[in-house]
């Protein structure tokens, strides 16, 4: 996967910018989607990982429904195709005009969170007269052993409704002949990366549909969320989530009658690992005790590590072999946390250098901030598989690259 990225440097591009490994994106989604249909199951897209044009055509092209947060998310879903019908709706503070617009598309269903909200729900059809679509998201106190600010299963998190509110919420979307109940809804969190939340879930959710006779209340479908990791230590060593051992796992703990529609939510496990964000370096600053490589990307474009700490592995393009030493890779922006990575062991950078931050695919480009009044960065879009022969040119820098190299590439 490297060679692609190396081959495509062209001088004339300007940095910062996010590069997307389309062949890659094919093959995540084409194996995602078919490991989810071996079980029988949907999968929306979460369109908040990442919300460019040519990502979301090629999601639609694997006919993935969308998963929308927004009034505006929906649009652009619809936008590029999407149908209403494959569209949910979720969110905690969903406006009145959102919902109303929500309800006006005839999306699948709107993902309610609270009594209030699904009153507020009720009262805007009846206005519309129209019967909304709902689903009920119930917070299942769930652990999903994540970093805390990507938890949104456990009680003291904002997301859901609790449990002792379900049978109120249930009896409502009965009594209210602006309600239609389509099933339930639940997310415990993001980047989960070990079996047992997962567990939980199905082990929760079966038992809930049981308890509560959702059936009984006309309830037909069951969704699960997102939340399956990506490997951001090592990204090219399984570039795409097992997501066969995903769904099988699912299947095995989920008890619930068979013509239940399960649906999942995945954003990250869809589209991390096929995107890098590509940064020059400014200024090596020798400080006290360390080196810093000031680049030109910063918490503006990957605000992950600032907000979660989190690890992207950072490579230097062109290693012409410099001895190794240890940089803080930070970025230009007037923020102390504007930092990419702390002690990253790399062949000596210097001034012009380029680096290359991996797994950008997800929660990238869709958080990037106008902050200190920066420009967006572009994207660019790898779209062929690179032949064999290109093996070869691992280690060639832009300037010695052949000039038919570049042209198995369409950079737009
Ligand atoms: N469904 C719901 C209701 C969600 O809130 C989310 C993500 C997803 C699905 C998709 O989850 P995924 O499969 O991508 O884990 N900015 C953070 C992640 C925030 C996730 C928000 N909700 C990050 O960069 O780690």
């Amino acid at each position: 996967m490297n060679n692609i990225y190396n081959v495509c440097q062209l001088k004339t591009v300007q940095t910062p910018y996010y590069l997307y490994d389309m062949f890659l994106l094919k093959s995540t989604l084409e194996s995602a989607y078919n490991a989810a249909r071996a079980h029988n199951f949907k999968i929306h897209y979460a369109v908040k990982a990442n919300t460019e044009s040519k990502i979301l055509q090629e999601v639609n092209k694997h006919r993935f429904g969308v998963d929308c947060v927004s009034a505006n998310e929906i649009k652009k879903a619809i936008n590029h195709g999407f149908k209403a019908k494959d569209i949910v709706f979720a969110g905690v503070g969903k406006t009145d005009s959102e919902i109303a617009f929500a309800l006006s598309q005839q999306i699948f269903c709107i993902n309610c969170e609270s009594i209030e909200e699904l009153e507020v729900i009720a009262t805007i059809a009846e206005k519309m007269r129209l019967k909304a679509p709902v689903a009920l998201r119930v917070n299942p106190n769930i652990d999903a052993q994540t970093h805390q600010k990507i938890s949104t299963g456990l009680e003291d998190n904002k997301f859901g409704m609790p449990l002792f509110e379900l049978q109120q919420a249930l009896d409502i979307c009965c009594q209210n002949s602006y309600l239609q109940f389509k099933g339930l809804h639940f997310h415990i969190g993001s980047q989960i990366k070990s079996e047992t939340p997962f567990i939980n879930l199905c082990k929760k959710a079966s038992e809930i549909w049981h308890k509560f006779g959702i059936e009984s209340y006309g309830g037909s479908v069951l969704n699960l969320g997102g939340g399956l990791a990506v490997d951001y230590s090592d990204p090219f060593n399984k570039p795409v989530p097992e997501f066969e051992h995903f769904f099988g796992l699912i299947s095995k703990h989920l008890h619930i009658p068979t013509n239940v529609k399960v649906f999942f939510e995945l954003g990250r496990s869809l589209v991390a690992q096929s995107g890098t964000l590509v940064t020059k370096v400014l200024y090596v600053k020798k400080g006290l005790t360390k080196n810093f490589a000031i680049v030109d990307a910063g918490m503006t474009e990957l605000l992950r590590p600032a907000l979660y700490q989190a690890f992207h592995k950072i490579e230097k393009f062109n290693n012409n072999g410099g001895a190794i030493k240890n940089y803080d890779i930070v970025g230009p922006v007037c923020e102390s946390s504007d930092v990419f990575a702390k002690n990253v062991a790399l062949p000596e950078i210097r001034r012009g250098d380029i680096l290359m931050v991996r797994s950008c695919g997800a929660y990238a480009q869709s958080m990037s901030l106008r902050y200190n009044l920066r420009s967006l960065a572009p994207a660019y879009y790898l779209h062929n598989n690179p032949v064999d022969a290109l093996q070869d040119h691992v280690t060639t820098s832009f300037n010695t690259c052949p000039d038919y190299i570049f042209n198995f590439f369409s950079l737009q």
